[in-house]
């Protein structure tokens, strides 16, 4: 394997993009190939199935970029498929559940933990069975926020709309006394500040984006696989962008949450992959 070759980070569209954005921030050398899947969004609310043969396709699409290694940057693709496609890839694949859930388990003092995401990522309870494994004690509540990602993607990121749905949302959460509240969805991040204020300052939240990227980092380390400082500093297709759909939207999308400017995005056909 190259150890120069880019690293493949996947999302049902635009919200892997706040998975990006932190692997960029933390390994600034590293060359990357993200594909958002614009034309099937959301994975929220499909099927398991669905999802699985979504995700197949895409990594192998990720595969002829000759990708070294693939972040599953969505949560509800890493509920339903990282355990199945890590077996049928011969690659190293990591989703964004298992960093998000040590560092809530690490993070409680109460034992007291809550969980937002889609339907699907909630109702596989894939954060509740992680999180008993790293601690039997943990008490978790999970919550299905399905609104906030049509909000985000709407731009109401602060806005009064947005705060009634996520008080809304919230309530049940603050009545469980929560100390620690796993943000289990990409685009949640995005919503950092009117999460925050709703459940007050005693309630650490975790972005798992933020910790994958540690993830990452140590696992590229461990296996030889970081890039050469400087190796990619030259290369003009150092950061590249695929979608299924919609190339402009996801490019001002992109660049708006991103450090660089996204010049281009190219759309592909995923179905035949
Ligand atoms: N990327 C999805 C997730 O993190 C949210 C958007 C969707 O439902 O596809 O679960």
């Amino acid at each position: 394997m190259d150890r120069n070759a880019p690293v493949g980070i996947f999302d049902s569209g635009v919200g892997g993009l706040t998975v990006a954005r932190e692997i960029i921030r933390q390994m600034p050398e590293e060359k990357i190939v993200y594909f958002g899947d614009t034309a099937r969004v959301p994975y929220g609310s499909k099927s398991r199935d669905t999802v699985i043969r979504y995700s197949r396709q895409i990594i192998r699409f990720l595969l002829t970029k000759d990708v070294k290694a693939i972040v599953i940057a969505c949560n509800t693709a890493s509920a339903y498929a990282l355990e199945t496609v890590e077996k049928e890839f011969d690659l190293p694949i990591i989703g964004v559940i298992r960093a998000g859930a040590l560092t809530a388990v690490e993070s409680t003092r109460n034992g007291k933990i809550g969980v937002i995401g889609t339907e699907g990522t909630i109702g596989s309870g894939i954060y509740t069975e992680v999180m008993k494994q790293m601690n039997p004690q943990v008490q978790v509540t999970g919550k299905a926020c399905p609104l906030f990602v049509p909000l985000v993607e709407e731009g109401l990121l602060h806005d009064s709309v947005t705060d009634e749905i996520a008080s809304r949302y919230l309530s049940e959460l603050k009545g469980r006394f929560i100390d620690t509240l796993v943000l289990g969805c990409t685009h949640y991040p995005l919503l950092r500040s009117t999460v925050g204020r709703i459940m007050g300052s005693d309630v650490t939240l975790v972005n798992p984006a933020y910790e994958t990227a540690i993830e990452l980092k140590g696992l590229l380390a461990e296996r030889g696989l970081a890039c050469e400082p400087g190796a990619a500093e030259a290369d003009p297709g150092k950061y590249q962008f695929y979608v299924s759909d919609l190339a402009d939207k996801f490019t001002a999308f992109a660049t708006s949450i991103l450090p660089k400017q996204v010049k281009e995005t190219k759309k592909i056909a995923i179905e035949e992959y």
